[in-house]
């Protein structure tokens, strides 16, 4: 084989190695990345919903309290309130999702399905979680969900939510008495479940990804060309040419110039010697032949 391929087949081989290592190694820092920015994107929605319902109770429901009685204004309910802005940030982020759902809601809407049940249900199962977290396949592209469980805190919440003959009776004139009962305080009645789409995060962690790749291809290449110049230059030409000569004086034929390479190199210094070799063996031939 000769040098210059295998030193390229050196070069290509480490090229491919590096390649594979930086392509696992920075996909899965960005994959990190991206997961990173999913998760304060949920937590940035989370903070604006427990916002609204803060404001909510503590702004709204106090001024609309005495009206509840006579008819009930849902718009005093934290809950609704939340859902209902988001409802609305949604018309502009339409891949992210907010809900707050409930194994038996008090509005059917909040029913939690099939999907929402079960995390639901791994977070009364284990008291000590503060979140779930499930990736989902969606019409749309992977989406990242994460569940904040719903525990019942606070007895005020229990007038509405536990049994029908303390609740207020114009919420019953329009909620009726069947559902959204029967809460117990400690109790995880459901889960704010919150997702947000992968896909735009994806497509970024591939597109550092490709980048990063590309700059690694052409540090390579340039790499490879510089070593086939030098190579080229100041290894194959002078060897080639000297291995041209030696062939030649081998023969007896000392007709070719000397081939001098300047420079302080071994290659040099080859030369050098080789032509020193070359006159004493001149030498040695013409006084054989006298
Ligand atoms: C004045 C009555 C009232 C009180 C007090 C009350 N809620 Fe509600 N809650 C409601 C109503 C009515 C709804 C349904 C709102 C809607 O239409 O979205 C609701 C909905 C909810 C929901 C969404 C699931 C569902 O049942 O539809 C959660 C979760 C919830 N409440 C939790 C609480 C917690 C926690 C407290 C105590 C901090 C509390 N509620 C106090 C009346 C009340």
């Amino acid at each position: 084989m000769k040098l210059r391929t295998k030193f390229n087949l050196v070069l290509v081989t480490a090229c491919i190695i590096g390649l594979g290592a930086a392509s696992f190694l920075s996909y899965r820092a960005a994959q990190e990345n991206a997961l990173h920015e999913i998760e304060n994107e949920i937590a940035i929605i989370r903070g604006n919903a427990l916002a609204v319902r803060h404001y909510t109770s503590t702004g709204i429901t106090p001024l609309l309290a005495d009206d509840n009685d006579i008819l009930f204004i849902p718009h005093s309910v934290p809950s609704f309130s939340a859902q209902t802005v988001f409802a609305r940030f949604q018309e502009s982020f339409s891949d992210y999702s907010y809900k707050e759902a409930a194994l038996n809601p008090t509005n059917p809407d909040d029913l939690a399905n099939d999907w929402e049940a079960a995390l639901i249900d791994q977070l009364r199962a284990d008291q000590s979680l503060d979140r779930v977290v499930s990736i989902r396949e969606t019409d749309s592209g992977r989406s990242y969900v994460v569940a904040f469980p719903f525990k019942i805190t606070n007895e005020g919440c229990l007038r509405c939510h536990s049994d029908p003959d303390i609740a207020p009776a114009a919420m019953l004139d329009l909620y009726g008495p069947e559902n959204g009962f029967g809460w117990q305080l400690g109790e995880t009645i459901g889960a704010q479940i919150i997702s947000a789409p992968m896909t735009l995060a994806d497509k970024r962690a591939l597109d550092l990804v490709i980048v990063i790749l590309a700059a690694i291809v052409v540090a390579f290449a340039v790499v490879i060309i510089l070593v086939n110049i030098m190579l080229s230059r100041i290894v194959l030409k002078p060897v080639t040419v000297m291995s041209q000569i030696s062939e030649q004086v081998s023969m007896g034929d000392f007709s070719a110039d000397e081939y001098v390479k300047k420079g302080k190199d071994e290659i040099s210094s080859l030369s050098e010697s080789f032509n020193r070799m070359r006159r004493s063996l001149n030498s040695a031939m013409k006084l054989l032949d006298d």
